[in-house]
């Protein structure tokens, strides 16, 4: 995973829970970084679950709560590297199509070490948009947090829920928005 999204964690822990928690969980990790990531960097992925566990445990939040609040928090530093390939869009849906279509396939082709989720989309109803989220990352409330911090981004009030889901065991997410 890129250094990028730990350094974002670091800057999202230290503000919601105070650098004395950030610091605490970070003793209580072992990590063959030693915590210290550059931006551009390829890290092991089991080291944000480590992290992520370690801050869980002192905060006492758990880590669906972390990871969509992280997202939330993480979206716009992510908008910022691809506003311009979306600079026409404005409304959540057409954005979150261009997430696959668009934003993810150019972060492949500026870094091919770079990992991104496969998302497939099923539009039921005007107001409701089902996300199809596959990664063996398994991040899909990161993805929720995401999702929530560009509705944010459009003015849009969305809410969302997950039909099925990696983490319970099924073998893809679904992830319900509906504005
Ligand atoms: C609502 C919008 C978005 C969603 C739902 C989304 C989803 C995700 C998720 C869940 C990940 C974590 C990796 C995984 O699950 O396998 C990820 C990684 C990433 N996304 Fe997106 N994303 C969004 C917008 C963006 C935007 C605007 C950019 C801008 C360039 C972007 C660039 C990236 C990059 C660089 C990574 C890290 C790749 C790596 O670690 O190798 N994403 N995305």
């Amino acid at each position: 995973m890129k250094g990028a999204i730990f350094t974002g964690f670091a800057e999202y822990a230290e503000q919601e829970f105070g650098l004395t928690a950030w610091l605490k969980a970070l003793d209580n990790c072992e990590l063959s970084s030693n915590g210290e990531y550059l931006a551009t960097e390829l890290y092991d992925d089991s080291e944000f679950n480590i992290i992520i566990d370690a801050l869980s445990a002192i905060v006492d939040s758990d880590r669906e709560h972390l990871l969509r609040g992280y997202g939330e928090h993480f979206f716009p530093v992510l908008m910022s590297l691809g506003i311009s390939l979306v600079k026409d869009i404005d409304n959540l849906f057409d954005f979150m199509r261009a997430v696959d279509n668009v934003i993810h396939i150019e972060v492949q082709k500026s870094d091919p070490l770079a990992y991104t989720p496969t998302l497939l989309y099923d539009q039921p109803q005007n107001n409701l948009l089902v996300v199809r989220y596959m990664s063996h990352r398994k991040m899909c409330h990161f993805a929720e947090g995401l999702i929530l911090g560009a509705a944010t981004h459009f003015n849009q009030k969305a809410s969302i829920s997950q039909s099925k889901c990696m983490c319970k065991g099924d073998d893809h997410c679904l992830i319900r928005v509906e504005v």
